[in-house]
């Protein structure tokens, strides 16, 4: 299975980033990675940050509305997203979760709204620092996989993304034991037919440790937040998943 090295801006970047695009896009050009490479932007920048791409890497949304179209004042739809030339779109990130209230329903309301415009979801699933204390890491992994991902979910429609919130933007990462222990948990969970979904890894990668996490066991890639920003770091984390290949 090929890696997916996803980048997420998150609230970054205004024109002059696309630059890094470019540079990253430049890259992948000349060194032909065996890997997938999507950059997730503000939607404000999708149609140029896919001009920029060049086709060489996929462009994607960090969100979107579970309806096609209507009267959602600030609200897009995948429909939109794929028409300005995104592939794939982010749903359930757990700052969606957290500061827009985003429920498990609405979640795999967005991942179905993703598949009906032909586009990938990303589906972010992940525990607190206190849920982990409290020994409830896999049955709120669990909940969140039954409540947020579709029936029927395939590699080709859907990637989940393991970020635990605690590790996200902290520097923080869980050991590689259990970083293991939690895709290993996903993929028994995501069982017959969903062989080929690729569990992202999220939070705190960085050139220093994207080897050593890409290099585990039932890791599909990651999800990268701040090392996205700079191109030559996030240059080095699609390396560190080459070398895997
Ligand atoms: P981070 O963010 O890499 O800055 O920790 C990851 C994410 O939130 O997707």
């Amino acid at each position: 299975m090929r890696q997916l090295i996803a980048g997420n801006w998150k609230m970054n970047g205004v024109g002059a980033s696309l630059a890094e695009i470019e540079a990253v896009a430049g890259w992948v050009v000349s060194a032909a990675p065996p890997i997938d490479v999507l950059i997730c932007p503000p939607a404000t920048l999708i149609a140029r940050a896919v001009a920029a791409a060049r086709g060489r890497i996929a462009i994607g949304g960090q969100d979107c509305h579970p309806e096609p179209a209507g009267a959602f004042t600030g609200d897009i739809s995948t429909e939109m997203l794929k028409d300005a030339g995104a592939s794939a779109v982010i749903v359930g990130h757990s700052e969606r979760r957290q500061y827009h209230g985003e429920t498990d329903a609405l979640v795999v309301a967005k991942a179905l709204a993703a598949w009906r415009a032909g586009i990938t979801a990303v589906i972010c699933v992940g525990e607190t620092a206190a849920e982990r204390q409290a020994g409830q890491t896999q049955d709120v992994i669990a909940g969140q996989l039954t409540g947020s991902v579709p029936e029927g979910a395939t590699g080709s429609t859907t990637a989940i993304a393991y970020e635990p919130v605690w590790a996200i933007g902290t520097g923080l990462t869980p050991s590689q034991a259990q970083i293991a222990e939690i895709h290993a948990f996903i993929r028994d969970r995501l069982g017959v037919g969903g062989e080929q979904i690729r569990i992202l890894y999220g939070g705190s990668v960085k050139p220093e440790n994207a080897r050593q996490i890409l290099a585990l066991p039932d890791v599909g890639g990651a999800l990268v937040g701040g090392a996205s920003l700079k191109a030559k770091d996030f240059q080095t984390i699609v390396s560190a998943a080459s070398a895997r290949h």
